[in-house]
């Protein structure tokens, strides 16, 4: 398969193309001469590339192998520098009378490095954040310092949440509550007038707006979350008895993550300018519009409407909303509102590298040595042998009509003990080397089956990565996202090689089977002996972190956060150890003193009856010590 190995005209451009690497790059990656995968970014106007090999090599050095995860700082500062100047740009291009505030969802990655990051370098744009939860309401108020910065309150809010966004207030925050229900209107009233503090609030609205993607069917009438037009007159009901409608200020909706059609965003926008309008009739003091999140990435690269793409740019983005509002509000002669947007994939994907080595191949190729079927075999297995001799173009449909036939046959004799081991595996080599007749004879053959047609997909290699996608990539299992996959290094050389990619979890969905252009095969290459193979899944930091989970207890990776230079070099500036066996064991409850003793009474036991000796015992409770310390991944002595 592939068999083309000639690697004399292939360059780095080639390897580019076949990983549509331009497509989904947006600048942060490219390839060097020596066929390394560079990170590549401005330091002070500087433009400084980082080979991902030297990296590996560092991490290395510090005794962090793969798996392992990698957090480029420079690259979600930059994501952080576009979003905020895009809106910028558009505020002073169309002539919006206010200014664009973000805030960071922290479920999208709650990472300490990741909302520390994202606080430091956000500050001189008053980035915020925005809490779904208690938790993230106190990493919020322990992270920001800059009282210009927003805290938006999402999500169901308990006495306790309510209070400590009003101590948050208190403090001078700008902390927004977002309500959600109309239940939670009685306790915030009643808190705020217990502790004397003029809480900030604003409704979620839920828009009949429907948006493509991947959730669809939670979107309009049928979203959990959002008040109808019923609800929000019963909370400016309810304000209003209370004397504290002008607290009301803020409209929030949230279409969707991971919007692919600006059509949506527009129409959604628009629908939200109307309750906007009836609101500030209502006598809301209506000041901020939080547009929520959305704003895609472009993971396939191919600028489209579907799933893992997207038909707009980021300037697009920020001036339709813009203008979409001004259109609306200018009209009514209504101020136009501070603009927020709580974009967390846009603002995260891109920083994180998932990296992981290949450790082995399942090739589909037939074995050279196995061809002759012994003296004596089985008349079928001659028959499947003679279909070698006879194949040809015109008759491919036949052959595999028939090698189909007497394999099974032959399976079927093994079952019932009247074929030998050594023919069945004779017959599935020769089975396999029909199969790859017909798979170069195709393209001069006439119509064929389906299920020729589809040959080879059930032929390509299966290449076990060392890795969970549970763990690292479970947006893959799930939801069925695609990633940008390929290696980071060899990309001078022609990849011979289709596969698949199979995990380490014993799991059939434990798999890479789907990748960007649609494709169900990666162009690989061939492994070689003594040196490992890397490969890198890119555009992987939101969500995937935060979401994955201890499938076969393969636990946390290895993370290293990098922060590269102007002179080209790189600083580790964070480095965490991926979970041990002993801290996986733990998270489910395994008390690790109480395993280590009942293994010990079980070794004294073979002690006693001299099954081993006691060095052998020593020996034996040595090892069992230290593999609760490992890696719970493949580790190389
Ligand atoms: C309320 C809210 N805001 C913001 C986001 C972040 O969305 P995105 O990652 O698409 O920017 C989400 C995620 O779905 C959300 O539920």
């Amino acid at each position: 398969m592939f068999p083309d190995s000639n690697n004399q005209n292939w360059s780095a451009e080639d390897s580019a193309e076949t990983y549509r690497l331009e497509d989904w790059n947006a600048g942060h990656f490219s390839i060097n001469k020596d066929g390394n995968l560079e990170i590549e970014c401005q330091v002070n106007e500087t433009n400084v590339r980082v080979p991902i090999m030297d990296i590996i090599k560092g991490m290395q050095d510090r005794d962090l192998f793969m798996p392992a995860l990698i957090r480029v700082e420079n690259i979600l500062d930059h994501s952080l520098k576009i979003l905020n100047e895009a809106f910028k740009n558009a505020i002073d291009n169309c002539g919006y009378q206010n200014v664009y505030r973000g805030v960071f969802p922290i479920k999208v990655n709650q990472q300490a490095q990741i909302v520390e990051e994202i606080v430091r370098f956000g500050q001189p744009y008053n980035h915020g954040l925005e809490a779904g939860s208690k938790p993230e309401l106190i990493i919020a108020l322990a992270m920001l310092e800059n009282e210009d910065s927003y805290i938006v309150c999402n999500g169901y809010k308990d006495e306790e949440f309510i209070d400590l966004g009003l101590r948050a207030i208190q403090l001078g925050y700008k902390c927004f509550f977002v309500i959600e229900t109309p239940t939670e209107v009685p306790v915030i009233i009643r808190r705020a007038q217990m502790l004397g503090v003029k809480p900030m609030l604003g409704t979620r609205i839920k828009l009949s707006t429907r948006v493509e993607g991947h959730w669809q069917k939670d979107s309009g009438d049928r979203s959990i979350f959002g008040l109808n037009s019923l609800q929000i007159i019963e909370v400016i009901d309810m304000l209003k008895e209370a004397d504290m409608l002008d607290c009301l200020q803020l409209l929030h909706f949230h279409l969707g993550s991971q919007i692919p059609s600006i059509h949506n965003i527009r129409r959604g926008v628009q629908e939200a300018c109307r309750y906007y309008v009836s609101m500030k009739h209502e006598g809301a003091a209506m000041q901020y519009m939080d547009v929520g999140g959305g704003l895609a990435v472009d993971y396939e690269g191919n600028q489209q409407r579907s799933l893992n793409s997207k038909n707009y740019t980021l300037d697009e983005y920020c001036s339709d909303i813009l203008e979409t509002i001004m259109m609306t509000l200018d009209p009514e002669e209504i101020d136009h509102p501070v603009i927020i947007s709580e974009s967390g994939r846009a603002t995260a994907a891109y920083s994180s590298i998932f990296l992981f080595n290949i450790l082995d191949v399942a090739h589909f190729d037939p074995v050279r040595q196995l061809q002759e079927p012994p003296q004596g075999s089985d008349e079928k297995l001659k028959n499947l042998r003679e279909i070698l001799e006879i194949i040809n173009p015109d008759n491919l449909q036949e052959c595999y009509n028939d090698a189909n036939y007497y394999r099974d046959e032959i399976r079927h004799l093994f079952q019932h003990g009247q074929v030998e081991l050594r023919e069945r595996a004779i017959a599935e080599n020769l089975y396999l080397e029909v199969l790859q007749n017909i798979l170069k004879m195709a393209p001069e053959a006439g119509v064929l089956s389906e299920e020729v047609e589809r040959l080879q997909q059930s032929l390509t290699d299966i290449y076990y990565g060392n890795f969970s996608v549970f763990q690292s990539l479970p947006d893959a299992w799930a939801i069925n996202q695609v990633f940008p996959i390929m290696p980071v290094h060899r990309l001078n050389e022609k990849p011979t090689r289709q596969a698949t990619i199979a995990d380490l979890t014993c799991d059939c969905d434990g798999k890479l089977d789907h990748f960007i252009g649609d494709e169900s095969t990666l162009a690989l290459h061939e492994l070689r002996d003594g040196e490992d193979y890397y490969l890198g899944t890119f555009l992987v930091g939101a969500y995937q972190e935060t979401l994955s989970d201890l499938h076969n207890l393969f636990g946390d990776t290895n993370v290293v956060s990098i922060r590269i230079n102007e002179d080209g070099s790189f600083e580790f500036v964070h480095e965490i150890e991926g979970d041990t066996i002993e801290d996986v064991l733990d998270y489910v409850e395994y008390d690790i003193k109480a395993m280590k003793e009942r293994f010990r009474r079980t070794v004294e036991r073979a002690v006693r009856e001299e099954k081993i000796t006691v060095k052998t015992r020593q020996q034996i409770l040595k090892s069992f010590a230290e593999s609760l310390t490992g890696y719970t991944y493949y580790e190389v002595d």
